[in-house]
């Protein structure tokens, strides 16, 4: 946890000073349904930790992409905003920014999805990709750069209209050239900034051209604070400043100082609302698919609930189930591996490509391992919350084997509901492992043997212990919950604006 002191000291952080929130996705997402305008909640662990931001709020705006064609209408008919009813919040204003389709294809899908999550997830094989072409430096900068700048305006006027000073918290990998450009055009303001994926060491930038990778370190320098999920993504962080930038940096202190002025590195692991997902637990919905689960269950079910990211290592799982079936046949008829997966970004080629291995993987464990009566792996590739939740409750094991994972909110959302003394495997290079390691059975997401013998320890695991350790995560989970997670943030900021 960041080194900041209590946040009951800081009893209104904000000051009353107006709160502008940047992220890609936002709080909602509108579409049409016979003929009628309908509003969905964004998905996602951004927008759900960043929700409960409003009430704590007197004067606050959220500034976020029109995603749907319906947004690019709400966008036009209100281009200062709107108050969303569904957010059920008067003071939290969503200002959705409509782009230019070819500015916005090259923003999303050439250079934050894949290039900059691929680099932050170390998922380059880098003896084949990526080929920097003139296709990814032109995105950059008609697509990555003027994204940037043309949300740093709009920030920069709500700031113009809210005096001059203002608290500026941006979200994610899509917008790190942003607070340079905003501190430039609103010196008064303070600038916040968390990454929510990982931060990897400094040479794995030196896959980017340096004007490129400069340009990204010296956007985020913009920032008064820039935060982690982990104090080693944040150490990664300013070691890049002082190996790629040659800024004087001081890692006992997390701080680096340009152009005179300080940058504090800072971690804060997200986290969730344990009440909520308690009470979304026991929805109707919810209680008729669990009951459905239930009756078709077999003595073991192993889960995983992912995006179909190739980061969470979806493949590999399935590998390491098929060792975990031979070197135990039997288990052959008594378990099930559920695989809970929502598609994700099939606009990008990468991520298309996944979904069809995922899906070949899937084929040939069953055709090798199933019976008339038996499927070793039952694949749902759809967003079914209600599923995912009955799952949550009734799994025996979760696998999440990720190869890098800045948080993995789902290891925090499933160990809170579970009703079974459920074991985490978690891998050891998510964020959250560092919480909850001590008490999962950690899985090494390259070691196929490792992790099938791993799962195979975490399924024949005496039910003393599994209670005990589940005990004690929902224990770490309930004491670091997202209220926690944005309090710190607050305190710091208000730190900064002291400063
Ligand atoms: O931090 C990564 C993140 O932004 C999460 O908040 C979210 O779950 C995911 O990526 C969603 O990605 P996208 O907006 O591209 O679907």
């Amino acid at each position: 946890m960041s080194t900041t002191p209590d946040p009951a000291d800081h009893p209104d952080p904000t000051d009353g000073r107006r709160v502008i929130l940047v992220s890609n996705r936002g709080p909602v997402q509108y579409g049409r349904e016979g003929g009628e305008r309908i509003t969905t909640r964004g998905a996602g662990g951004l927008v759900t930790a960043l929700s409960g931001l409003g009430r704590q709020l007197q004067d606050g705006v959220w500034v976020c992409s029109a995603m749907s064609d319906e947004d690019v209408v709400v966008a036009r008919e209100s281009p200062g905003g709107q108050y969303p009813p569904e957010l059920g919040d008067d003071r939290l204003r969503v200002r959705l920014v409509a782009l230019d389709p070819d500015a916005q294809d090259a923003f999303y899908t050439v250079i934050a999805n894949p290039l900059l999550w691929f680099i932050q997830h170390h998922l380059y094989d880098l003896n084949t990709a990526p080929n920097i072409t003139r296709r990814e430096t032109d995105a950059f900068e008609s697509g990555y750069a003027a994204v940037n700048r043309h949300f740093a305006e709009i920030v920069a006027d709500e700031v113009d209209a809210a005096g001059g000073e203002a608290i500026v918290m941006v979200h994610d990998y899509h917008f790190y050239l942003l607070p340079a450009e905003v501190r430039r055009r609103c010196p008064g303001v303070v600038l916040h900034h968390f990454v929510h994926i990982p931060w990897p060491d400094p040479d794995s930038w030196r896959v980017l051209p340096p004007a490129v990778r400069n340009a990204l370190f010296c956007g985020l320098l913009g920032n008064d604070v820039v935060g982690f999920h982990t104090e080693r993504y944040a150490r990664n962080f300013l070691l890049g400043c002082q190996e790629l930038l040659g800024l004087p940096v001081d890692l006992s202190a997390m701080e680096v100082v340009v152009d005179g002025r300080v940058v504090r590195a800072r971690w804060y692991p997200i986290s969730i609302d344990p009440a909520l997902f308690e009470a979304m637990a026991e929805s109707p919905a919810v209680l008729d698919q669990e009951r459905e689960l239930a009756a078709r269950r077999r003595d073991h079910l192993l889960l995983r609930v992912d995006r179909t990211d190739p980061s969470k290592n979806i493949v590999r799982g399935f590998l390491a189930y098929d060792l975990l079936l031979q070197d135990h046949p039997q288990l052959a008829e008594r378990i099930t591996f559920l695989a809970l997966l929502q598609p994700s970004r099939q606009d990008v080629a990468e991520y298309a490509a996944y979904v069809e291995r995922i899906r070949a993987t899937v084929d040939e464990v069953n055709g090798k391992y199933g019976t008339g009566t038996w499927r070793p792996v039952e694949l749902h590739l759809e967003d079914n919350l209600d599923l995912v939740l009955a799952a949550y409750k009734q799994f025996d094991v979760l696998m999440v084997n990720a190869m890098f994972d800045g948080m993995n909110l789902v290891a925090k959302e499933s160990i809170v509901v579970n009703r079974r003394n459920g074991v985490l495997a978690l891998s050891e290079n998510t964020g959250a492992h560092e919480e909850l390691g001590a008490f999962a059975v950690t899985l090494h997401p390259f070691d196929l043997q490792q992790q099938a013998d791993a799962l195979y320890e975490a399924l024949t695991m005496p039910p003393e212990e599994r209670r005990d350790r589940r005990n004690a995560c929902v224990n770490v989970v309930r004491q670091n919950d997202v209220a926690k997670w944005l309090q710190v943030q607050l305190a710091d900021i208000s730190r900064a604006a002291e400063a």
